[in-house]
């Protein structure tokens, strides 16, 4: 008690001196109307905790917050040490006025910006792989810190942004020294920062463990860096900007009313309190009590509901006539799909090409033809679709085919080396590294078993068209379609299962051109996160010949009004980037819903469409798959095609295999050959 006290008195001289003569020394913390001087000696990790967000949290609580980074980098503190030894102009210095304008002036030296405002605060920091190595701080801190001293006001007051861990399998080579593992990186923080701290006199920023009690969190758990190490747009600069504000300010960042775009409305207080939280125990994690709601599993417990009728219009007419569902309410239920769930995908780009990489007219021991096709959007192939496609060689003529998206990689779904296996580099255009075996998803791909029957396989890696983690959409197609100067989707455009389906349409569009496949029995086929997006795809693009949904769960073929193993709010909170912005509205407010999953599988209607479940895999809710399947057979029934869906439920977990294939192709052969 005592100790906190004088700790929190010394933090407010501190501040005191640090504001200019005309203006009240504050009290308790800053007071409204206050201005305080903030400049951060970083890197990109200053330049992800301040450069955004931290103005704008000052202005909602009516603090002004003038703010300067210095950048460069990967800087380390030996340069910076250097950089002022030698009056070196290698940083670019953003500066956040008191209006909230910002400006990025390059080539500037560590003297310009001390000298451009009387800064209240400023704050020092280590390159974040030698962030845990006390050692890697001297003799360079303490020179540093001289350097400044000699060139702020009195009063000034020094601070070590104590940066945050990062995420497993991360591409950075720095992280071997933590053994590649988060936690060790962040203990090592946590010393290393409360050593210098209480060595140099410094107060801690403790933005690294705000982080790492957010990510402890059902909102945070892998949602906030955008490639593993830098803080995504969203919750990830959010939190540290929050954790800045508190550690400044000393004003409560609880219920501050600045938020930013694209994040679910469960991470703003997540966030919020991560940071509050973190600067009351900078040193070691809090466990915010923000646990996923225990699913409910109970039918006697799932609470009342009515599931809207697809054979009624909006206006509450009936659909009358097979021609009615096509020309009017189809559409009208596509839409609404398409603005309050998945978002709205640009269309076919007019800039699309294919190449060729890859053929091999012997693969498979001379069973298979081998393609792999590079599908780019647009004139930047930096982003691109590698489509492995599999044909039986022994075909007489073009085959039907099974179109899908793989986890891990078109290397991982066979042990057949022919595969181009994704390299280091190649994952580098992901954004983030995460390194899966040759054939390590080969149990879900019966490769041969497919061209043995007489069918073609196409699969491309998800990462191709985004990377399954919530980025706030630096990686992946999103940035290819951005307009106005946009960073992030608008809340009724495309999250990434809808970017997924996109890119499914984009994988038919080629293989319409390929003279192996016949592109009208083109099946999609999803299993899981991926089956959600096969589901989107069928019922966006009406070419695809038949649709396969393999325990699609919760935003896929699951009835979300029953809210059984997975719901709508526990999706959006683990995967805030799947779904579009709009879909966060009904969370916990499924009722709200002007539709429900049987109309999204009615939308595929009268094409054949297969949903299966496994009975080990309650979070997918197989009951909830089965009764949308029922209820969407009403539609096709009145399509005159009931028997075209189809329902099965194999034993065990949640999973693919060649049981669920051999149903799959069966089916194919009735309804697509
Ligand atoms: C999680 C998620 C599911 C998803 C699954 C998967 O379990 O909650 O919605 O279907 O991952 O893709 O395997």
């Amino acid at each position: 008690m005592g100790k906190r006290f004088i700790w929190a008195a010394v933090a407010l001289l501190g501040l005191g001196w640090g504001l200019r003569a005309a203006e009240t020394v504050p009290a308790a913390e800053l007071q409204p109307g206050d201005t305080l001087r903030v400049l951060a000696i970083g890197n990109s990790f200053s330049m992800d905790a301040v450069e955004q967000n931290l103005h704008e949290l000052g202005a909602a609580d009516g603090v002004v917050l003038i703010v300067g980074d210095m950048y460069i980098g990967g800087c380390s503190l030996e340069r910076h040490y250097n950089n002022a030894r030698g009056d070196i102009a290698d940083y670019e210095y953003c500066k956040v006025f008191a209006d909230g304008s910002k400006v990025r002036r390059p080539k500037t030296t560590l003297a310009y910006a001390l000298a451009d405002e009387p800064w209240d605060c400023v704050s020092f920091q280590q390159v974040s792989q030698e962030s845990g190595r006390y050692d890697s701080f001297l003799p360079y801190l303490p020179e540093l810190m001289k350097y400044v001293r000699a060139r702020v006001p009195a009063g000034a007051k020094f601070y070590w942004h104590q940066t945050w861990a990062y995420e497993g399998g991360v591409v950075h080579d720095g992280f071997a020294n933590y053994d590649r593992s988060q936690s060790k990186m962040y203990n090592a923080i946590m010393e290393a920062s409360e050593r210098v701290c209480r060595e140099y006199g410094l107060t801690v920023i403790p933005s690294g463990t705000a982080i790492q009690n957010l990510r402890g969190t059902a909102v945070g758990n892998d949602n906030v860096t955008r490639d593993g190490f830098h803080l995504n747009n969203t919750v990830g600069r959010y939190t540290a900007a929050c954790t800045w504000y508190e550690a400044l300010t000393g004003r409560n960042v609880l219920g501050n009313r600045y938020t930013v775009a694209y994040i679910s409305p469960e991470q703003v207080p997540a966030a919020q309190s991560a940071a509050h939280e973190a600067v009351r125990k900078p040193f070691a994690r809090t466990d915010l009590g923000i646990a996923r709601p225990e699913a409910n599993y109970d039918e006697s417990r799932i609470p009342p509901y009515t599931l809207p009728d697809p054979l009624t219009f909006a206006d509450g007419k009936k659909v009358l006539t097979p021609e009615q569902w096509m020309a009017r309410r189809r559409p009208e239920l596509l839409k609404l799909f398409e603005t309050e769930m998945y978002g709205k995908a640009p269309g076919r780009p007019e800039k699309l090409h294919f190449k060729l990489l890859k053929r091999n007219d012997n693969a498979f021991g001379g069973k298979a033809v081998l393609k792999e096709v590079g599908i780019y959007f647009t004139d930047n192939e930096s982003q691109y679709i590698r489509l492995l496609v599999l044909t039986p060689k022994a075909a007489k003529g073009p085959v039907p085919a099974f179109l899908g998206i793989n986890f891990m990689g078109n290397h991982a779904i066979s042990t057949n080396e022919e595969i181009t296996m994704i390299g280091r580099d190649e994952y580098a255009r992901f954004g983030r590294y995460e390194e899966y075996p040759r054939g390590e998803n080969a149990r879900r791909w019966p490769v041969e078993m497919i061209l043995d029957r007489g069918y073609g396989l196409a699969t491309f890696f998800r990462s191709d068209i985004d990377p399954d983690w919530d980025d706030s959409f630096v990686n992946g197609v999103h940035r290819l379609f951005y307009k106005n100067g946009k960073l992030h989707p608008e809340d009724d455009e495309w999250g990434t299962v809808a970017a997924w389906a996109w890119g499914l349409s984009r994988a038919l569009d080629y293989l319409e051109t390929d003279a192996d496949v016949d592109g009208t029995k083109v099946a999609v086929l999803g299993h899981s996160r991926l089956g959600k997006a096969a589901l989107w795809a069928g019922a966006t693009d009406p070419r695809f010949a038949m649709v396969v949904s393999n325990c699609s769960g919760c935003g896929g073929a699951a009835i979300s009004r029953r809210a059984v193993g997975e719901t709508v709010r526990v999706i959006n909170n683990s995967f805030p980037h799947w779904f579009c912005g709009n879909f966060k509205k009904y969370n916990d407010n499924e009722g709200f819903l002007p539709f429900d999953q049987h109309e999204l599988l009615a939308l595929i209607a009268p094409r054949p469409l297969c949903v299966a479940s496994a009975t080990q895999d309650a979070w997918a809710d197989p009951a909830g798959e089965k009764l949308a399947a029922d209820e969407a057979r009403k539609v096709y029934d009145f399509l005159g095609a009931g028997d075209r869906v189809q329902y099965h439920t194999r034993e065990g977990g949640h999973d693919i295999v060649a049981y669920d294939w051999n149903y799959y192709l069966d089916f194919a052969d009735r309804f697509v050959r």
